[in-house]
């Protein structure tokens, strides 16, 4: 579709038909699945719901819940009318005058609208209150969870509600894509009927709504993060294995777990505590019985190179005495704490007991988060944040003394939101936060911690800052990333993972997995292999346990069992240099990271429900088993080549599913013709690896060619790309050879060897084989496979070419 004013104008014909109409019997034609609900706040009788102007058809099932509604919109209903058609610089505006009777209170009777094409494939449409001013969300530095459910065509929306991204995409019929978000941060329904239809219902703010034209849904996603940003750059290591289980009760058992590790030789990055470590489950301190030599088994870990990461949790314990309690001390002077109707700091319950929340859209409480994120870290030198409960999460409705009765808490019309009220499991809607009322700003709660948390962090270790944060909203991954949450051990969890992995590589958190084998409930052997199989393809791979349920670090299961997780770990640790570039690709241009087949393949519609796969850019394909008790696994393949990793078998598609081997100590792994993708000899950790030998696999498509390409640089310092610090190397195949481009160079590289280059796809014997112009006698080929290996020894930081004829 191309953009233009046309489609300004079918989208206000859209929003202003030409001509009211009463609900006659024609109007009321409607067929069940293209009815628009006229009674969302409550059941309507015939006579109440015809008082509305609407349209009354009992259907067969129960009045509430799924299903046509009741009482709905006649054709041709039209609730404004528009006035004064502008033309604008990039667009137009107009006022919308309401010309039908309004049944909510407080409707907004005189409207400005504005539609400007902002880039050739983004329009924006805002609908405002002429009247008078209202909340709007903040961007470009979004400071704003929500409670929208995400649509998206092509994966089903098993998605669970710890965030908000009101951003959906849709595939059109011939591979074309469009999206539409919704800047807005208010409690909202999002809803999808047959005909096809959505209707967003927000209860505050304004409507501001971006269209993306696409043409395609990669297009999509780039559109929708130039909007929101695009995501941070990792650290190195941060793409290393994490192990953390709620449990780990003292130092020295967290130490254990670490020997543990070490003894059974899996790699480990990064080693991480829940809320044991700390003392009476408050933030910034540390138990001084349990965990008294905390800081020096941090600084161990340091010098073996790990990583350390422990739980931080939203609500700050406020029930100590004066001066026991330096967070809640200073956070009291400092006047941080979201406020109650009476303007004391609203107190709730959470871990500790009585907690206080800071209010993230004050600046005074970053600075205060800073200077307790700093105090700590002079402590306990730890690497990284992890953010829990930051919803904000309240283990009593409101707070201590419930909520006052207004419209904020009660509005007219409540969403479907958790336990159908505003207050449930939070804190009162009502009360103040420096930006405006927390009716306005919860969805924004986890972002403007992880903000605050990005912003702390890079100004304490002056390093990339690493979090994960619970609560997301758009926007999210500029600073951080996301786990999906407290998932249970079953093998149905294992699956939907796949489809919240994916869409959060949508919305541009990239860094985001699942607690691998599954949190609450003991995990089973079996569903511990087969997740920690797809746990190696998360873009962020953690097992974390529960208390109380059996042990699930790898090292815990039978020999066969961990010699099938070594294989999926050390699979991982080889493939870190083709994820790492890119982590680089979304955080410099925009793209995913982990990918849904219909972003490469969408004029291939089998692929749009496929969210049993996953792809890793756009050349590898990971088809994971997702059931117990299976030896085989069936698989879509887009039309083309598709080699086993292992150079063992070739597919070639006419776009079909494919019934694949998998025992239990095998993931399938496939590299798309065309592809090439650096790897590294695996190790113990990435300080480890980065130092190790290089190998490329070369994927040839049917006419000899390939590209791919690495991104380098230190693994951790601020900005490197930004900073141009970097080596950038493209790879590309063709005519028998493979040669590599310097796009960049820097020092980072030095000392790292490319020692094996693998073809895969050669299909006549080669005679001879040059590195450099030098003859390589001890390559080998296999006439099955196709595959040629060429061992070499070459500096990856200097060009090279290997030939072969
Ligand atoms: C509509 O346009 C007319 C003529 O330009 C102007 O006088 C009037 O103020 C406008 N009304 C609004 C509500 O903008
Ligand atoms: C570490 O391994 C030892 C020996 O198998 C075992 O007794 C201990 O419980 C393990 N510790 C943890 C924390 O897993
Ligand atoms: C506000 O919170 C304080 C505690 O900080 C409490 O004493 C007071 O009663 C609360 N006010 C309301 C209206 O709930
Ligand atoms: C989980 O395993 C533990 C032993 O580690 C056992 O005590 C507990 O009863 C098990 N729970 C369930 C629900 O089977």
């Amino acid at each position: 579709m191309g953009p233009g004013p046309g489609v300004a104008a079918a989208l206000l014909a859209l929003l202003v038909p030409a001509a009211a109409r009463g609900p006659g019997a024609a109007a009321c034609e409607v067929s069940p699945g293209g009815r628009f609900d006229c009674g969302p706040e409550r059941l309507l009788s015939r006579a109440g719901c015809e008082a509305r102007g609407c349209c009354y058809s009992p259907g067969p099932g129960p009045r509430t819940g799924p299903g046509p509604p009741w009482c709905f919109f006649p054709r041709g209903y039209r609730s404004y009318r528009a006035e004064n058609l502008t033309a604008t610089e990039s667009g137009f505006s107009a006022r919308l005058r309401r010309v039908a009777a309004a049944f909510l209170p407080a409707a907004v009777d005189d409207v400005r609208l504005e539609l400007a094409l902002e880039t050739p494939a983004r329009l924006r449409l805002t609908l405002r209150d002429a009247a008078r001013q209202r909340y709007e969300v903040p961007l470009p530095t979004p400071r704003v969870r929500g409670r929208a459910r995400s649509t998206l065509y092509g994966l089903r929306p098993h998605v669970n509600l710890y965030g908000s991204h009101p951003f959906y995409l849709v595939m059109e019929d011939d591979g074309s894509a469009h999206g539409v978000f919704l800047l807005n941060s208010n409690a909202m329904d999002v809803l999808l009927q047959p005909s096809p239809a959505l209707t967003w219902r927000t209860t505050g703010g304004i409507l501001d709504f971006y269209i993306f034209l696409g043409p395609d849904p990669k297009s999509v996603v780039r559109q929708y993060l130039d909007v929101v940003g695009f995501p941070f750059m990792p650290p190195y290591w941060g793409l290393g294995f994490h192990l953390c289980r709620w449990g780990y009760s003292s130092t020295d058992i967290t130490r254990q777990v670490v020997a543990n590790m070490t003894a059974a030789r899996f790699p480990l990055d990064v080693q991480w505590n829940d809320l044991d470590y700390a003392d009476a489950k408050r933030d910034f301190t540390f138990n001084k019985k349990s965990f008294k030599d905390y800081p020096e088994m941090v600084r161990e870990f340091h010098s073996r190179g790990l990583r350390y990461i422990m739980i931080v949790d939203a609500g700050i314990s406020s029930s100590g005495p004066p001066g026991t309690y330096k967070p809640y001390d200073e956070g009291l002077k400092r006047g941080v704490f979201i406020r109650n109707a009476t303007g004391q700091p609203l107190i709730g319950k959470v871990w500790p007991g009585p907690t206080a929340f800071p209010d993230f859209t004050n600046p005074k409480t970053h600075e205060w988060w800073h200077d307790m994120v700093k105090d700590f870290h002079e402590q306990v030198p730890f690497d990284g944040m992890w953010l829990d409960m930051n919803e904000p999460s309240n283990f009593v409705e409101g707070s201590q003394d419930g909520c006052p009765n207004n419209n904020l808490e009660h509005p007219p019309y409540v969403p479907g939101v958790f336990g159908g009220r505003l207050q449930a499991g939070t804190i009162c809607a009502s009360s103040q936060q420096h930006l405006s009322s927390h009716y306005n700003l919860h969805s924004l709660y986890g972002l403007t911690q992880a903000i605050a948390s990005h912003d702390a962090l890079l100004r304490v270790r002056g390093k990339r800052p690493f979090i994960i944060s619970r609560s997301t909203f758009a926007g999210h991954g500029r600073y951080a990333g996301h786990w999906t949450g407290d998932v249970g051990s079953d093998w149905e969890q294992l699956y939907y993972s796949i489809p919240e992995v994916l869409l959060f590589n949508l919305f541009g958190v990239p860094l985001v997995g699942a607690d691998i084998c599954g949190f609450r409930g003991n995990t089973s052997e079996e569903l511990c292999v087969r997740w920690t199989q797809l746990g190696a393809f998360y873009p962020f791979m953690r097992n974390h346990n529960d208390h109380g349920t059996r042990p699930q670090e790898p090292y815990a299961f039978s020999p066969p069992a961990q010699a099938a997780m070594r294989d999926a770990l050390r699979l991982r640790y080889s493939l870190l240099p083709f994820l790492y570039t890119l982590f680089h690709r979304a955080h410099s241009a925009g793209e995913t990271v982990a990918r849904p087949l219909f972003l490469e393949f969408p004029t291939d519609p089998n692929t749009w429900a496929v969210d049993r796969q996953l792809l890793w850019g756009g050349g590898l394909l990971v088809t994971p088993v997702l059931e117990a008790g299976q030896t085989k696994v069936s698989g879509y393949f887009p039309a083309g080549t598709w080699y086993s990793l292992a150079g063992d078998s070739t597919i070639h598609s006419k776009g079909q599913w494919i019934l694949l081997p998998a025992p239990l100590d095998t993931i399938n792994v496939h590299v798309r013709a065309g592809h090439i993708l650096p790897l590294q000899e695996p190790a113990f950790s990435t300080a480890q690896s980065r130092g190790k030998g290089m190998a490329l696999v070369v994927a040839l498509s049917l006419d000899g060619f390939a590209r791919g390409e690495l991104f380098w640089d230190d693994g951790e310092s601020w900005e490197t790309f930004e900073r141009g610090d970097y080596t950038e190397i493209l790879f590309l195949a063709s005519n028998d050879a493979v040669l590599s481009q310097l796009l960049r160079a820097s020092a980072h590289l030095d000392g790292v060897l490319l020692e094996a280059v693998t073809v895969l796809g050669v299909t006549s014997p080669p005679r001879r084989v040059l590195a450099n112009g030098a003859i390589v006698s001890d390559f080998s080929y296999r006439s099955d496979t196709q595959v040629l290996r060429v061992p070499v020894s070459l500096p990856m930081w200097e060009q090279f070419v290997i030939s072969w004829c």
